[in-house]
């Protein structure tokens, strides 16, 4: 197989009738998705948990093993048996703070390539991917296959290095231009990110890293919290077989753009439903514990566990004008224990505090029974 030529962007062959549908149900499901966003109280805490959980699903694309379960322990003082695990929670909090930091230079400054090696370099801090070209395009030849396939037998080549620079200019600028549907636009940036694939490693993260980045760019979502990763990972073959097909130069675009808009309309309900979901356990969750603790403290202290809902006593804050004190933060924590709310997972044992985990809510991220 020999080095791909990526087509040049805007694509130029795309066949609009039959996607205008498939736009039509997408955008409608990212407005409504958008509508419970702005309802959301307090979102960075509120939604932290489903940030964590993308970075979970993203990597878990790439083979990492770990589960939002793992990561939230190990945030709380609890250390894998395994190296390859340690690993892989390092990769997902990378990713987590990439995110992060990705939020925060777009408010003041536009989406750019500089920004994309930087967020690269942080991604494979000190993981697996640290020979490997760390915040910089790649100068070599890579290809796509199972581990020690050589490049005859890859499932794709990507193009040659000399071409990596001048494809990822026009990217950026295609990024930026003005299309008829954002969407499609979107589908045409990851799909051809991945088709360039600028780096040696974390290409498929980065090019799903940068999927809510662009919805909150162009103004199709209030903040950039869009998950895509759990219909890829729910889909991951046929996601990777679309990709394929653009490499292999048949008509795969209009294929690989439906496949994409139909994820993101799935994606968008099962989104919005979760969204909804965390509003109203916080809701619900408020009232119970005003009522079991009658304590002007319970709130702020619900808003600790909504954004870490796996933690050390000891993590908890105590600020606040009429600060806790902390035998009052143990009686309170005491009380969400023995009501059901809050779960020991490791018992305190010589200076190690107890950790205690919201079940309720890293179920509901996670969508299935952890706790
Ligand atoms: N045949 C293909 N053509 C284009 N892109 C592909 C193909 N197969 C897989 N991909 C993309 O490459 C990604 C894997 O690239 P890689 O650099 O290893 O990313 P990461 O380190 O994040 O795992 C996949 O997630 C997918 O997005
Ligand atoms: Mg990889």
């Amino acid at each position: 197989m020999k080095p791909f030529v990526p087509q040049s962007l805007p694509i130029k062959e795309l066949d609009w009738e039959p996607l205008i549908s498939l736009m039509g149900a997408a955008n409608r499901s990212i407005a409504h998705y958008d509508g419970i966003l702005h309802g959301v109280p307090n979102p960075a805490v509120l939604l932290s948990p489903l940030i964590t959980q993308e970075a979970v699903l993203s990597s878990k694309i790439e083979g990492t093993q770990a589960t939002l379960g793992d990561v939230l322990k190990f945030e709380a003082g609890e250390t894998p048996e395994q190296e390859s695990q340690r690993l892989d929670i390092q990769e997902i909090i990378n990713y987590r703070r990439a995110l992060r930091i990705a939020e925060k230079a777009i408010e003041s400054c536009p989406f750019n390539l500089n920004l994309l090696l930087e967020l690269h370099s942080v991604l494979l801090d000190s993981v697996r991917g640290r020979d490997k070209g760390r915040g910089q395009l790649r100068r070599v030849q890579n290809w796509i296959g199972a581990p020690g396939t050589p490049m005859e037998q890859a499932d794709f080549v990507p193009p040659v290095p000399t071409l990596v620079e001048e494809a990822m200019g026009q990217w950026e600028k295609f990024y930026h231009a003005d299309q008829p549907d954002p969407l499609v636009q979107l589908a045409i940036i990851h799909a051809q990110f991945e088709i360039i694939h600028p780096f040696l490693d974390g290409n498929g993260r980065l090019g799903r890293m940068l999927i809510p980045l662009f919805l909150w760019e162009k103004g199709l979502l209030s903040r950039p919290t869009f998950y895509l990763s759990a219909y890829l990972e729910d889909h991951r073959d046929e996601y990777v077989e679309r990709l394929r097909a653009l490499g292999a130069g048949t008509d795969g675009w209009n294929r690989w753009i439906a496949f994409f808009l139909l994820a993101i309309t799935k994606q968008a309900k099962e989104n919005a439903d979760k969204a909804h979901s965390i509003i109203e356990l916080y809701e619900a969750m408020k009232t119970r514990i005003i009522d079991l603790t009658h304590s002007q403290h319970a709130v702020p202290l619900l808003d600790q566990i909504f954004e870490r809902p796996l933690f050390q006593s000891t993590d908890l804050k105590l600020s606040g004008d009429h600060s806790l004190s902390r035998q009052g933060l143990t009686n309170l924590l005491r009380v969400l224990r023995e009501n059901g709310i809050l779960k020991v997972v490791r018992m305190a044992r010589g200076r190690r505090p107890q950790a205690l985990a919201f079940a309720e809510l890293i179920n509901l991220c996670e969508g299935k029974q952890v706790f």
